[in-house]
């Protein structure tokens, strides 16, 4: 989730980009650039700071465009820093989204002999314009004709030497605004950059081209007819803005889950061969396929995804699965051989505890694997391979969209490792398919959020709440308690729903509810008996029933139904009510719901 902003009219266009940049920055950045016309091109790694300490005082010029990353393809390196520029340094773009097809471009634009200094999938579009102006007539012929080869989600902003005082900007499948002033023009990734500025904003649609001077700006379709979009007046702070209108992150966040799953999804399933193509796994495809048991570590909800994934790689893959908490595993003494990898989750990559299980296991010669949020972060370069989550940055403390990305990533590794071994083409074509389909099932449980805002209102006085479940919702019994815990600070426990007459339900009573994930599963008619357990001692149950099962109703207080999946992929689906759930609760209880007392987002410490 990069930010791009861009500046076109009288004024010193480096400070007013900077001060931009700084309102992009909750969009999460690791590294970020500027180019101002007529003086040059600086990149840096790191905030803001460092590339205003850069750029110093005499970096003036009146029109510029400017990049803040969140690195997908390619380390936070400078190099892999925008703004991206041609093998004649006269065409520079910044660009927000991912190039799905940029290796068959770029191996194209090689053989032409450009010359590439970034990984990135983005400075493709530099080269293929430099390419596109030797055959087309103008700047804005060659933007277009380069855009149309394009695969994938981009807003871009370009810039070519011989036109100073234009820009032209390109949005498909990620934001573009343009903010409209009186003798300057404004392009960004979102309103928050521009609104101190002006509150004249234009949205583009996607597929739209606009061409960008200090005193006009002119918007085509890709078949070039031009186009009016309205200007909408604007009235928001910068802080709802970046909350996209949302009360919290967290809400937000949540309610990303169905672009989180696609984005962690893109370009990966072959869903024809049943087949996962992650190429962070490649090079250690062939050890892969020796490897008979399989270490997972994390904390928090990455743990709680760890024993999800136990479930989906014994199941499909064959492969023997133990999960850790990372700081019990490294002061254990673990019996690790050539044939066991040890796989780190980590949403930041820097977790303290699961950065040095990693260690430990690489001391004692263990393959080591990630599947991590952050590019470039600790636990991504210090494991031998991996595969990133490209959910963007999370803010909220609480993990929400991060933990489905992490569930969705392990389905991809259990496809992959699974059709190494024994998993039908059937069974690997099956769950692809699912996997597809779950973001239009996740936005059918977030249409019935109001249902559940009441829901969690009802249940907002108790001080005291145990979560059940069983086999692939036995975890998310432990992730709904922990999101409860974690932002509204009520007492909530996870247990295994067997387990209930083994100690828990001797604290039932009508004062201590139960949320019991019974959903049309292989162990349905189990979940539903411990639920009866419960209503003999007068305790309450909300449960989480699959859509279409009414005959719950009269075992269960009250129903939150979510649609009907693979076994194997209902975490996915049965967290987002337990997660918005956990939200409402807090919010009725007045808590501070994006950072809870007493947690950071990322522990760096033991
Ligand atoms: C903290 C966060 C949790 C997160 C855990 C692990 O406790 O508050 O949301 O699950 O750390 O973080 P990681 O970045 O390693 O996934």
């Amino acid at each position: 989730m990069c930010g791009i902003f861009a500046y076109t009219g009288n004024k010193n266009a480096s400070k007013i980009l900077i001060d931009g940049l700084k309102a992009l920055e909750y969009r999460g950045y690791d590294s970020s650039g500027i180019f101002v016309h007529g003086v040059g091109n600086i990149k840096s790694t790191g905030g803001i700071e460092n590339l205003k300490e850069k750029i110093g005082s005499n970096f003036q010029g009146t029109t510029g465009i400017s990049h803040l990353r969140w690195a997908t393809h390619g380390q936070p390196t400078k190099n892999n820093a925008h703004p991206h520029t041609d093998c004649t340094e006269k065409v520079f773009i910044v660009h927000n989204g991912i190039i799905e097809n940029y290796k068959e471009i770029k191996e194209k634009l090689i053989s032409l002999g450009h010359k590439f200094i970034s990984e990135t999938d983005s400075e493709v579009i530099s080269h293929l314009i430099e390419d596109n102006l030797k055959t087309e007539k103008d700047f804005e012929n060659a933007v277009s004709k380069s855009l149309s080869v394009l695969n994938g989600t981009f807003g871009i902003i370009a810039s070519y030497v011989n036109e100073p005082n234009k820009i032209i900007v390109a949005r498909m499948g990620a934001p573009v605004v343009l903010g409209i002033g009186d003798g300057e023009n404004f392009v960004a990734s979102d309103p928050s950059p521009i609104i101190r500025h002006t509150k004249n904003i234009v949205y583009l649609h996607d597929g739209d081209i606009a061409i960008v001077t200090p005193d006009s700006y002119d918007i085509y379709t890709l078949d070039n007819n031009i186009i009016n979009r309205d200007i909408e007046v604007i009235d928001w702070e910068v802080e709802q803005i970046q909350k996209d209108g949302h009360e919290h992150f967290m809400l937000k966040e949540i309610i990303n889950c169905p672009n989180t799953v696609n984005d962690t999804l893109r370009g990966r399933l072959m869903t024809e061969e049943g087949l996962a193509k992650l190429g962070g796994l490649e090079i250690v495809a062939d050890k892969l396929r020796d490897i008979n048991r399989i270490i997972i570590v994390g904390c928090g909800s990455a743990y709680y995804a760890g024993l999800i994934g136990e479930y989906m790689l014994e199941e499909y893959a064959e492969i023997q699965v133990e999960v850790e908490i990372g700081s019990e595993f490294r002061y254990r003494k673990p019996i690790i051989d050539k044939n066991t990898v040890v796989l780190a989750i980590s949403q930041s990559g820097e977790t303290a505890d699961t950065l040095e299980a990693i260690r430990e296991a690489k001391r004692k010669g263990a393959l080591t694997l990630g599947i991590v949020n952050t590019v470039g972060s600790t636990i991504a370069r210090e494991t031998d391979a991996g595969i990133y989550n490209h959910a963007g940055p999370e803010i909220g403390v609480a993990s929400t969209k991060a933990f489905i990305s992490q569930i969705t990533a392990l389905s991809l590794i259990t496809i992959f490792l699974g059709r190494q071994r024994q998993m039908s083409l059937t069974m690997g074509k099956r769950i692809g398919e699912e996997l597809l389909e779950l973001p239009k099932k996740i936005d059918s449980i977030l249409n019935n959020k109001e249902e559940i805002r009441k829901l969690a209102e009802k249940y907002s006085k108790y001080k005291n709440l145990l979560y059940i479940g069983r086999k692939y919702n036995y975890p998310i019994a432990f992730e709904g308690a922990l999101k409860l815990k974690e932002v509204s600070y009520v007492h909530a426990e996870g247990y295994g729903a067997g387990e209930m007459k083994h100690g828990p339900l001797a604290m039932i009573d009508e004062n201590f509810p139960t949320v019991a994930i019974s959903l049309d599963d292989s162990v349905y008619k189990k979940v539903i008996s411990n639920m009866e357990e419960i209503k003999a001692r007068k305790g309450k149950v909300l449960a989480i029933a699959t859509e279409g099962d009414s005959g719950i109703k009269s075992l269960a207080d009250d129903v939150m139904y979510i649609p009907k999946t693979l076994e194997m992929l209902s975490p996915i689906l049965s967290i987002i009510p337990l997660q918005l759930f956990a939200y409402y609760f807090a919010l009725k209880n007045d808590c501070n719901v994006d950072k809870p007392r007493n947690l950071a987002k990322s522990v760096t410490v033991e």
